[in-house]
């Protein structure tokens, strides 16, 4: 293990939903559809133990970071989701004071004793799937839970004090402005410290793809949101996530400052900064999405002592061109934006230089500007971002290997 690694975060994906909400693409299941928690937990513990070795230098340091994402992981029992953080630090994971430990929760699958097993295990942030309160947009979307559930999801975590975020989903057809702007106040009122809003995403000739607010009307609400949670005190942290100062998602940061990360269960991805391969520039590999296929692949019984064990279709060794567009791309979403001298650091003066003079023909635009330690983008740049993202995305012969 080389000395870039510096910490550790761990994901685990839970596929169990009450419901398939109409616009979802994620590898998730409706509970009753797929073989039970109980099975599914034992396999992800079955996984822990195959693969513990890949990360074996980062044992003597507490995890940075665990998250329970989904799907719907407040849905199983709580005690499934402790025993995997026990099964991490039977296998030397462990978790400490500073640990971050988030479970997305949807409304009205948490009550009082799942939330005291939560806390006792250490899970310190809660993630709520809301995404509004305007009972009309939720059915329409087919979400099971009304807005006066969320509010007494909310008002449990109040009770005991806890960090907990928010989703808001929005451009939704329909849905007004008015509509959204009680989404975003309402959401702040009853305590958010983080929020994440996201625009409706789906394919063109998708039922909900009907009816949707116009482009100017969309913009207009991505201008709402940022309005509104600005006067509340919080700050686009990231494209899509806002926070008040110190409630910052560190998972989601690890994601986007070139961090480890180890995903287990369906469709998890995973990165090592540092193969230990000649060319070092990282590694990418990630699990099957449908669940007999995890199920076959994990029952297999395979011992992964490194990456080479891996197969060839769920991994990708990053090139250096490959690692400097992800480097790139990601730090551009964070408002602390690229750090000219990191670049440096990690892939070369020479690189550096590139980049620079990318980011340096784009800020006459208004859609990059300077700062400090380099460039991140600018609110017109946000609206824009995939467009400015594909400027800085290499190929083999913009840089040598
Ligand atoms: C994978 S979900 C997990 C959280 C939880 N299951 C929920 O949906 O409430 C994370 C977030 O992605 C959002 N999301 C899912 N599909 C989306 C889409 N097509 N467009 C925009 N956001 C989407 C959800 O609304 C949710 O807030
Ligand atoms: S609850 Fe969340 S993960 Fe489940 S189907 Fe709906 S959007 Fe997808």
């Amino acid at each position: 293990m080389s000395s870039v690694e510096t910490g550790l975060g761990v994901y685990f994906h839970i596929p169990y939903c009450l419901q398939r909400c109409t616009y979802c693409d994620f590898a998730t299941y409706v509970h009753t559809e797929i073989k039970p928690p109980e099975y599914y937990v034992a396999l992800v513990k079955k996984e822990i133990s195959q693969r513990h070795n890949l990360f074996s230098g980062l044992k003597s340091t507490p995890l940075k970071t665990i998250y329970f994402g989904g799907g719907t992981p407040s849905l199983i029992s709580a005690e499934l989701i402790v025993d995997l953080i026990s099964e991490l630090s039977k296998f030397g994971y462990q978790t400490g004071p500073q640990t971050e430990i988030t479970i997305e929760i949807n409304p009205a699958t948490v009550d009082e004793r799942k939330l005291e097993i939560y806390l006792k295990a250490g899970i310190n942030r809660f993630s709520v799937g809301a995404q509004s309160f305007s009972d009309r947009l939720l059915k329409m979307v087919h979400r099971e839970h009304n807005a006066q559930q969320t509010k007494d999801t909310l008002a449990l975590l109040r009770k005991y004090n806890l960090n907990f975020s928010f989703d808001v989903l929005f451009a939704l057809p329909t849905q007004t402005l008015d509509e959204l702007k009680y989404d975003v106040q309402v959401a702040v009122e009853l305590g958010s410290k983080h929020i994440s809003p996201y625009c409706l995403t789906v394919p063109e000739g998708h039922p909900l793809s009907k009816n949707r607010p116009l482009e100017d009307d969309q913009i207009e609400m991505f201008n709402i949101i940022h309005e509104n949670l600005v006067k509340n005190n919080f700050s686009r942290y990231e494209i899509s996530n806002y926070a008040q100062p110190g409630y910052e998602s560190k998972h989601n940061l690890l994601y986007w400052t070139d961090e480890n990360y180890w995903g287990f269960g369906l469709s998890a991805h995973s990165y090592m900064k540092n193969t230990g391969y000649s060319g070092n520039w990282g590694s990418r590999f990630w699990n099957a999405s449908n669940f007999d296929l995890y199920d076959k692949d994990i029952s297999a019984g395979k011992k992964v002592t490194g990456i080479h064990d891996l197969s060839e279709n769920q991994k990708e060794m990053l090139r250096k061109y490959q690692s400097l567009t992800d480097f790139c791309h990601t730090a551009l979403r964070l408002e602390s934006g690229l750090n000219i001298q990191n670049i440096a650091e990690k892939f070369g003066f020479e690189a550096s230089q590139k980049v620079q003079k990318i980011a340096a023909d784009m800020t006459p635009h208004n859609v990059i500007e300077l700062t400090k330690s380099g460039y991140r983008l600018t609110d017109s740049g946000v609206l824009v971002s995939n467009q400015i993202f594909e400027k800085f995305t290499f190929l083999e012969d913009d840089l040598k290997a």
